[in-house]
């Protein structure tokens, strides 16, 4: 079975190191067997969430696209920046509309619900945006997602990238590869498309 998985970054920002570090994890993953899709939330423009606007308009036909592309995977990588030691709005507010997808045409959906969810980050900064990982296990968790364990945070962001190996730090590297390999193995084992194709 190949795992069916999606990468999305945390910032739609030019030059983006986030988006950088996401394109890093699809090279990487294009020479595996892994169904790969690209997000990008670029696609998905999305209102700040608003109670009242959800009831007098509905949940946004971006939401919705989301959410069915996210129901479509078996795992999904967030390469997100960390803002103020937690997650930035752009992300946050696109897994908030989604998560209040409820039906998808005719069928009952939970997009998030055994979804299997990596975690990476790149900052400037030394601590590489491993405070804005930890915020987003409970969201990731509290949508219904198995987040695992292995994650990485890549620090100094200027230096972090090398055009012949991708990531030039060894020890960086090997953490990204075991990330990337960990999310592959949860997401063939547990693999929740297959009751749905
Ligand atoms: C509002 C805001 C808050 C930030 N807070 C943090 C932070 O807490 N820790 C950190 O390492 N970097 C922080 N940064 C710096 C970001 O890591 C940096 O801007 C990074 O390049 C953003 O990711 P991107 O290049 O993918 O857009 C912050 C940036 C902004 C705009």
């Amino acid at each position: 079975m190949n795992p069916k998985i999606a990468i999305v970054a945390g910032s739609t920002r030019t030059g983006s190191v986030n988006k950088k570090l996401a394109m890093e994890a699809a090279r990487r993953l294009g020479k595996t067997d892994v169904h790969l899709t690209l997000i990008d939330l670029v696609d998905y423009p999305l209102p700040l969430y608003d109670g009242d606007d959800e009831v007098e308009r509905g949940i946004p036909v971006n939401a919705m696209k989301l959410a069915e592309q996210i129901n479509r995977q078996d795992g999904l990588l967030i390469v997100s920046p960390e803002y103020n030691s937690s997650v930035p709005p752009l992300l946050k507010n696109a897994i908030d509309w989604a998560s209040r997808v409820r039906r998808l045409g005719d069928r009952p959906v939970q997009p998030f619900k055994g979804l299997v969810v990596g975690l990476a980050s790149v900052s400037p900064g030394s601590g590489g945006g491993m405070k804005g990982l930890e915020a987003w296990r409970p969201v990731m968790r509290s949508v219904g997602a198995e987040v695992i364990t292995s994650q990485c945070a890549v620090p100094n962001a200027g230096k972090a990238f090398d055009d012949e190996t991708g990531l030039a730090e060894d020890s960086v590297r090997m953490r990204f590869d075991a990330l990337l390999e960990s999310l592959i193995d949860v997401s063939r084992s547990l693999a929740r498309t297959l009751e749905r194709d």
